[in-house]
């Protein structure tokens, strides 16, 4: 990547550095679901520390509206101290003018962390006045969070007005693997898109088609192209408003001569009697019943493509994965891409907790630590967090 990094600091020693991350981690009581997040930012953090930098780390969890601390970074905080062997310092109310002085104070041994970086709304409004006084905290910003730099927020965006900003390791590995799969990629380059947001992966299937030579769907989002060529799609989750567009999609891919390919046989159950699921043809489904994954069938037909791709992309599962029932489409997948002999990345926010077994993601070439972000990135090629970098 031709952005500044980390890496090309001449003077890094003793410096105070604002490092923004996504510690964005589904809780379950109190517990963290996945530390992929965290893991994935070590790297940098040791890096900086090795310089003898003092860190002040931040990043959002969820969505709270306002200070709330069943959002707090907590355990995230814990989990840090495990990774590191260091103690970190979790500080509230960081917004507050009497913060500075005391966060200048905390000793270089400790990190700081501060307490979830949306307690404040300037951090959404991409306040200048609060990014401005974030920026006092440090004399460098590094931005490590691919996950949220789709997010024009001040502690992505904002601060890099007032400090030089430099992308982190795992930024720059981000965006160096999805460039290395979309700028001249082995071919054929082939894509798995599942899940469900449909009107936020509509937009990037079309961009997609221009580069790929073959875009195949699963999840929701396969309903709603299935339903765009008239098929009747029961009780099954279909964004009709988006019906119109996926028709449009259909058409420039026609136009693109690259291939856009949904499932031909699909599973589907009654979703109020609970009978036991059952596979039919993609035409065939019945009003009363909804679709929930991928068929056989399918898999058959995904799995002769990922034979002879050499770049392979995917992002979301194929099925309601969330339900046992419903989770074989998305694992017959994971199994064929893992032995597939291609450039492999695989993200999208689901999938670290679907693929929770470390021996399938070793297969990867790159696991993307970004959910929107990875998907905003291969439309747009860029993220505004990226910009913000380039141009600081
Ligand atoms: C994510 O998990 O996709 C990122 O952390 C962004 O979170 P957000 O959608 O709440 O901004």
């Amino acid at each position: 990547m031709n952005k500044k990094d980390i890496t090309q600091i001449k003077n890094l020693d003793g410096k105070r550095v604002f490092l923004t991350c996504d510690f964005n981690i589904s809780l379950k009581n109190g517990s963290l679901t996945n530390d992929t997040r965290i893991r994935e930012v070590i790297p940098t953090i040791k890096y900086l520390l090795r310089r003898n930098c003092h860190l002040i780390l931040a990043s959002h969890l969820g969505r709270p509206k306002r200070h709330d601390l069943t959002f707090s970074l907590k355990p995230v905080a814990k989990r840090l101290e495990k990774f590191l062997g260091l103690p970190v310092e979790l500080v509230d109310y960081y917004w507050q003018d009497k913060a500075l002085p005391l966060i200048n104070k905390i000793s270089p041994e400790k990190i700081v962390l501060l307490e979830n970086i949306r307690f404040y709304k300037g951090e959404k409004n991409n306040d200048p006045e609060y990014s401005a006084h974030l920026a006092k905290m440090a004399d460098i910003f590094v931005n490590d969070a691919f996950g949220a730099s789709h997010r024009v927020h001040a502690s992505i965006v904002g601060i890099a007005k007032f400090l030089p900003g430099y992308a982190g390791l795992l930024l720059k590995k981000e965006i160096d693997m999805l460039q290395k799969a979309l700028h001249n990629p082995q071919r054929p380059l082939l894509v798995f898109i599942g899940g469900a947001k449909t009107p936020e992966k509509i937009s990037v299937i079309e961009k997609l088609l221009d580069k790929a030579d073959s875009v195949a769907l699963g999840g929701a989002i396969a309903n709603t192209f299935l339903a765009a060529w008239g098929f009747g799609m029961g009780q099954s989750l279909v964004d009709y408003e988006m019906v119109e567009m996926a028709r449009t999609v259909f058409w420039e891919a026609t136009r693109k001569h690259s291939a856009l390919i949904l499932p031909i046989d699909v599973v589907i159950q009654n979703s109020h009697t609970k009978n036991k699921p059952q596979i039919v043809n993609y035409d065939l489904v019945p009003s009363d019943v909804a679709i929930f994954d991928i068929g056989p069938q399918t898999n058959l037909l995904y799995r002769k493509l990922i034979h002879n791709a050499k770049t392979i992309i995917w992002n979301g599962p194929m099925g309601y994965y969330e339900n046992k029932l419903f989770q074989k489409g998305t694992d017959r997948l994971l199994k064929d891409i893992v032995q597939a002999d291609a450039f492999k990345i695989i993200g999208g926010g689901d999938t670290l907790s679907f693929i929770g077994n470390q021996k399938y993601l070793n297969h990867f070439n790159h696991v993307s630590t970004g959910g929107s972000a990875m998907l905003e990135y291969l439309k747009n090629g860029t993220l505004p967090g990226i910009e913000v970098l380039q141009n600081n």
